[in-house]
């Protein structure tokens, strides 16, 4: 991440920007308007990825936010951006998404803080072991003067390639709950303990496992994954003691995933009673739809049409900093089209006409936004 931070900001330096990290470890790059005390609208997307990732999910926000600074050329709108490269939005190395964006909206808590990876190592001592302080968190909030929060991000579905359309305007983001369940069973010998004598962690686990797929295909536009399995001792000739999984469901709907949550976790309860396991689970997100700006909806859907293109409104299922962004300014997000919809795959790619397509409607978009008093009135909800 260090190395990305150095290389970025080696591209924003010549724009005229000015670049710092802030304690959460996003990067936050400011190009001023003519007027340096007027407003800002921030243009980002976030700089981490999933393991054998694609090399776009994310990163292509912020290069589409760099890329608008160079087509300006030097020329200032009547507000200032802020370009954002956000961190640990995945949730990968702590399990929970987001936290470079809760930095800004104020919810970086001390429990988020006190999450620990597979090694131990919170997040907040990561943030220190980077470099960073803790205690400057609350300093990286949004201001007050902020007018909005953009973000061009890959669909990562296959929307808009059967729509044959470059992109797409973002008018809601499905809610997501990411939990982890532990199945504890009794280890014993592979090859010694008849079938009927085990209490087996992983069996138990894959009996969860394939209830939560037939759960989440009777209920329309749900979506239940298990994610990832660790089995404990983990070795060929021993039954294992302990299975750990991630649970992660998704819908548009709050009360239809809390819902089909609350069912899987009795579904689990009921399957270690049948085999004298036990179970917890651990909530790590429990984060809320929403629906996007709909003053900004129809400004990016004005500018994809001026761009020349059929516009298309759709709900984003993958999960992006525009969510947390929301609660706290108004925020909006442009889809690119995703080749085969391939996306957390090295497979991920995109084509080089919508990308530049992108860009032209980024650029007719923060015209519109100048010439508009309307947006310009417009200030963050404290
Ligand atoms: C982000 O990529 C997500 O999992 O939705
Ligand atoms: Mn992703
Ligand atoms: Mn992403």
């Amino acid at each position: 991440m260090r190395d990305c931070h150095c290389e970025i900001t080696r591209w924003l330096g010549p724009l005229g920007t000015e670049v710092n990290i802030d304690a959460a470890g996003n990067l936050r790059a400011f190009y001023s308007a003519a007027d340096t005390q007027a407003p800002r609208l921030l243009l980002g997307s976030h700089l981490d990825t999933v393991p054998n990732a694609g090399a776009y999910d994310g990163v292509l926000g912020v290069v589409l936010a760099i890329a608008l600074l160079e087509e300006l050329d030097g020329r200032r709108l009547p507000f200032g951006i802020e370009v954002v490269g956000f961190s640990e939005e995945e949730g990968v190395r702590f399990g929970a998404p987001f936290i470079g964006s809760r930095a800004l909206t104020g919810r970086l808590d001390e429990q988020l803080l006190s999450l620990q990876d597979a090694q131990g190592i919170s997040v907040r001592r990561a943030i220190e072991n980077f470099g960073l302080n803790p205690g400057d968190i609350p300093k990286a909030a949004v201001k007050n003067d902020t007018l909005g929060y953009l973000e061009f991000h890959i669909e990562q579905g296959p929307v808009l390639e059967k729509l044959r359309l470059p992109l797409a305007v973002v008018e809601g983001i499905a809610g997501q709950s990411r939990l982890e369940f532990t199945f504890v069973g009794r280890a014993n010998h592979a090859g010694t303990t008849p079938m009927h004598l085990r209490h087996d962690a992983v069996a138990a686990a894959a009996e969860w496992i394939i209830s939560v797929e037939r759960q989440a295909n009777e209920v329309p536009n749900l979506v239940a994954t298990v994610g990832r399995i660790d089995a404990r001792p983990g070795a060929t000739n021993v039954i294992a003691g302990e299975a750990r999984l991630t649970l992660d469901v998704r819908h548009s709907s709050d009360e239809i995933r809390n819902r089909a949550v609350d069912s899987l976790v009795r579904e689990a309860e009921q399957i270690i009673q049948r085999r004298g396991l036990s179970v917890s689970h651990r909530i790590l997100l429990n984060q809320q739809a929403i629906a996007m700006d709909s003053f900004l909806v129809n400004e990016i859907e004005q500018a994809i049409r001026h761009s020349g293109c059929e516009t298309h409104r759709m709900v984003s299922g993958a999960g992006h900093d525009a969510m947390i962004l929301a609660e706290r300014v108004p925020a909006a997000m442009i889809f690119l089209r995703t080749p085969g919809g391939i996306s957390h795959d090295p497979g991920e790619s995109v084509e080089l006409e919508v990308v530049a397509k992108a860009i032209e409607c980024g650029l007719l978009l923060l015209d519109q936004l100048a010439s508009s008093t309307l947006f310009q009135k417009r200030t963050c909800r404290a």
